[in-house]
Formats: structure tokens, C-alpha cells, sequence
């Protein structure tokens, strides 16, 4: 068997990184172009500030050895501040260009790492806690998915925390999503409308929250709570500016901070915690 067969990551995604998505175009990162709002207003901005305070709180810190995986152009620098050291993963060379000079501009101690995140070159338990952002789903198979959360799990070491940051495939606000997702998953008619759809841009495999659950809860207490209600689609095209626009965000605003529970499971995007436990169950 070849070395790199030993890899359960996804080349179609590393090559759309590579060549598309961290490359500028007019000054802008492809990826941040085409998949986040274009126009952001004041809800969104101050829903996404509570969204990353969020993530801080649960992570622990400060004084923290963090490695961020899948980081790509645009890791987590709102963590920098609680961490004594940050290590930035990803297997697109592109990428982790970008990423060194977002880091270096924190002032953070850091190292970018070329590397599968189904195959971490990092010991056991080697970090205090593990971050990953909407990369997990961009590998396009089940086995591979569960190589990277054992990968992640794996280099955190006891007592430590990961927080990833993945894709609801069943949102109930957007049925249509849920609709298509779900017929997707069906066998024969998944085949079939595999065939018919339009290609997305890359790979995108958003499997079961409680699939999910299942591979992580071998590995500490795992909970679930809501990232983002909207979908990139509503990010990109519902403006705060208009009537209606505005009173959609108010209640994507009041639904993400006074009801966190129904909130994850109305919406497109959830944030997992996992504490790692001494002993996993593996
Ligand atoms: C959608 S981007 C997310 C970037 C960043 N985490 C964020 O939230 O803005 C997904 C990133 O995951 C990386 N990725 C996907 N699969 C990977 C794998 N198996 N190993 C390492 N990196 C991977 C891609 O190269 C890409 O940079």
C-alpha cells in the first residue's frame, strides 16, 4: 500500500484549496467571498462576536498549547490570546501561507504544519485542546470522518478540551435543506440525485449530529450547542437593510441567545465540545 493511501482525507478538497479557495482575488480570500456575507450589519456582526465568545469560553485557557486543524487561510486568531503556543494544520500549502501571516500579526508563538488531519504527525495528548472549524465535512466519506475525530481526540491530552465547529444536516428552519439533505442519504434516490444536482464547489458530507455524537463520546463528555441558525445562502442573501431582512435577523438574534437548545436544532451550524476524559472507551 502506497504511504499516502494511508490518508482518509479528501484530495478533491485539498486541490479546491490549493488552487481556488485561499488564493485573493481583488485583495479577498475565494473561501470568505463564497461563503460569507458579502454585506454583514450590526446583527450579524454582533452575532458573530457572541458566537466566537462562545467558542473562547468553552475551549479553557489561557497559557494554552492549541492546534487548530483545518485551519486554512483563516484560523481562529480570536484564541490567540489563550494560548502560550498555537499549532495550524492543514493540508493545503496555500492555506497555511495565509495562516502564518494571520498568526504572526497576533503575536502568538505558532507553527503552521503541513499535514492530514486523518493522520496527525503529533503524539498522544501532546496538546491542552484541539479547535476545528467547518473542515470534518469537507471529507467525503464516513470512515474518513472518523479517522479525523479520533486524529483530533487523540493529540488532546487528558482534562484537555476540542471544539469543532460542524454542519447540522437536518436544520428544521430550513426545510428545503433538510429535504434535499435527507433524499441525498436515501439509497438509490441519494444515487440518483447525485447524479442530477449541480456539482458544489467541493466535497461536503454533513453526517448525523448523533453519528457525531457517537464517534466522540468514546472519547470524554461530548456536548452540543448551536454555532449559526442561518444558512451561507440566507448569510449571503437576506440583508439587514430591508423590512423583512431585519426582522429575520431579530429573530435568528433573539432565538441564538435565549434559546440555545432549540437553536441547534433549527439551525445549519453546531458547536461540539468534547472533554477529554482520562480513560476513553475506545
Ligand atoms: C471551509 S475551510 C475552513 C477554514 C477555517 N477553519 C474557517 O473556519 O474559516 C476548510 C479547511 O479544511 C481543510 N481540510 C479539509 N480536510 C482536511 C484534511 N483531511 N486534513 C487537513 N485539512 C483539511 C481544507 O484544506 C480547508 O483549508
Amino acid at each position: 500500500m502506497s504511504h499516502l493511501r494511508l490518508f482518509k482525507g479528501t484530495p478533491a478538497t485539498r486541490e479546491f484549496y490549493d488552487s481556488v479557495g485561499w488564493l485573493r482575488r481583488e485583495g479577498i480570500l475565494v473561501d470568505t467571498a463564497t461563503f460569507t456575507s458579502r454585506d454583514p450589519g450590526s446583527i450579524l456582526v454582533s452575532l458573530a462576536r457572541r458566537r466566537r465568545q462562545l467558542i473562547s469560553e468553552a475551549i479553557g485557557g489561557p497559557g494554552m498549547n492549541l492546534v487548530e486543524c483545518g485551519c486554512g487561510g483563516t484560523p481562529a486568531t480570536f484564541l490567540a490570546d489563550l494560548c502560550r503556543r498555537y499549532t495550524a494544520v492543514d493540508f493545503s500549502s496555500t492555506g497555511l501561507a495565509e495562516a502564518a501571516a494571520a498568526l504572526q500579526a497576533t503575536g502568538v508563538p505558532f507553527e503552521t504544519v503541513e499535514a492530514d488531519m486523518t493522520r496527525l504527525p503529533f503524539g498522544d495528548g501532546e496538546y491542552d485542546a484541539a479547535y476545528s472549524a467547518h473542515a470534518i465535512y469537507h471529507i467525503d466519506t464516513p470512515e474518513g470522518q472518523s479517522a479525523a475525530f479520533s486524529e483530533v481526540m487523540r493529540v488532546v491530552r487528558p482534562g484537555g478540551r476540542a471544539v469543532l465547529a460542524l454542519a447540522n444536516p437536518f436544520p428544521i428552519a430550513f426545510p428545503a435543506r433538510l429535504f434535499r439533505r435527507a433524499a441525498a442519504m436515501t439509497p438509490v434516490l441519494g444515487t440518483v440525485l447525485n447524479r442530477l444536482r449541480t456539482r458544489p464547489p467541493l466535497p461536503f458530507l454533513p453526517m448525523p449530529l448523533s453519528w457525531i455524537h457517537h464517534q466522540l463520546a468514546r472519547w470524554g463528555r461530548v456536548t452540543m450547542q448551536c454555532h449559526t441558525i442561518p444558512s451561507v445562502w440566507f448569510d449571503q442573501h437576506v440583508s439587514e437593510q430591508s423590512f423583512i431582512g431585519q426582522r429575520l435577523w431579530r429573530a435568528v438574534q433573539l432565538i441564538e441567545t435565549s434559546s440555545p437548545a432549540a437553536a441547534m436544532r433549527l439551525g445549519c451550524f453546531v458547536t461540539i465540545v468534547v472533554e477529554r476524559s482520562a480513560k476513553p472507551a475506545l
